[in-house]
């Protein structure tokens, strides 16, 4: 097969498109032929030299894809070849091939093409295990997402307005605060020169949010516990501004609140926590709201896979809205 290779750490022009050999798929493994994969930001480190993958996983860069099962291997069941599916990985999506535990397996939901539906599946669980399974978001709670315009932002917005929440973004331009009003936010904020503990407190009558989805880490730590409602809950997921900040425990304590920091490449795919468990909470929940169209996966772009260089430059710069997509067959 080829996949995109890292001839060494470096900037987008390491990325090149070479022969590798075919991976195999093992006990409780399905084949896919890939039909498309997605850019993270993640993957940006990853090229670096910042972000190798977790033992085990493909030194392949790609944390999703989607495709079509080509080889059942041993164990697994629920699935036959032929099937379209889209799946989380822990590596490999920039590839025209990939072999996945078969947990990781997510049907194409209806209404969802092929290719499209490869911008799905690490939004969809980074965002439901983190303010679904784990902060419980629910209906008439306030949701703050920050980078409400990227690929996990968009996701986020949808799904709270799906779940009756009030929504409030962070974003850098006007622009992209008013696109993301148009996909449902309530309160957009930005971040370049408005303060956005302030315009929350003045847009929710002193309240706050119940629920926070923050990217930044470090520098954002204070200024969420500031943001956050009595009993609220600020689930962290990025580190883009740095991974220490400076908690203070009393307001904490005063607000009864909880922070919470996850991520969900390096998780164990079985048990507590593990992907598994995460998918089939997305497929049972969270599949029948984008099957409705209350989630839509949100593409910026479809990009021919050798075009790699050019997507991992523009999300490096900030020009994406929502997700990259690279169609790989
Ligand atoms: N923990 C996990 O399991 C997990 C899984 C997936 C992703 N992530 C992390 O989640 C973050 C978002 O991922 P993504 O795929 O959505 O990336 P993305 O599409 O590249 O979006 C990055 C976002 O960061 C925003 N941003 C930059 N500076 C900001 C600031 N000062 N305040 C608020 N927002 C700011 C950008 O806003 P503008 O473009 O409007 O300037 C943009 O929306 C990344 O840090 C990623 O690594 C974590």
């Amino acid at each position: 097969m080829h996949a995109i290779i890292v001839s060494e750490p470096g900037g987008p022009e390491v990325l090149q498109w070479a022969e590798r050999p075919d991976p195999v798929a093992g006990q409780g493994e399905v084949l896919l032929d890939i039909a498309a994969t997605a850019v993270n930001r993640a993957d940006l480190l990853q090229r670096q030299g910042l972000y190798p993958p977790p033992p085990g996983a493909s030194d392949v860069i790609g944390l999703e894809c989607s495709g079509t099962i080509a080889a059942l291997g041993p164990g697994v069941t629920g699935w036959r070849v032929g099937d379209e599916v889209c799946a989380l990985l822990a590596g490999g999506g920039y590839a025209e091939r990939v072999a996945v535990p078969a947990a990781q397996l997510l049907p194409v939901p209806a209404g969802v093409d092929l290719v499209s539906a490869a911008a799905l599946p690490e939004v969809a669980c980074t965002v439901w295990s983190n303010v679904v399974m784990l902060a419980g978001l629910g209906a008439g709670d306030v949701f703050l997402v920050h980078g409400g315009a990227g690929g996990i932002g968009t996701h986020a917005i949808q799904l709270g307005k799906a779940l009756g929440a009030t929504v409030a973004v962070t974003a850098g331009s006007a622009e992209r605060l008013a696109r993301c009003r148009e996909l449902g936010a309530d309160l957009a904020v930005n971040y370049r020169d408005q303060d956005f503990v302030a315009e929350l407190r003045q847009a929710t009558d002193g309240h706050g949010a119940d629920v926070v989805l923050d990217n930044m880490g470090g520098s954002y730590l204070d200024r969420n516990v500031d943001a956050l409602a009595t009993g609220g809950r600020l689930t962290v997921i990025g580190m883009q501004g740095g991974r220490k900040g400076e908690l203070d425990l009393a307001k904490l304590m005063a607000k009864r609140a909880s922070v919470s920091a996850t991520s969900l490449r390096p998780r164990p795919v079985d048990g507590p926590g593990g992907k598994a468990e995460i998918i089939a909470d997305v497929r049972a929940r969270l599949w029948p709201l984008v099957e409705v169209g209350a989630v839509r996966p949100i593409v910026h772009d479809v990009r021919d896979i050798r075009d790699i260089g050019s997507a991992h430059r523009d999300l490096a710069d900030g020009d994406v809205f929502g997700k990259l997509v690279l169609r790989v067959s």
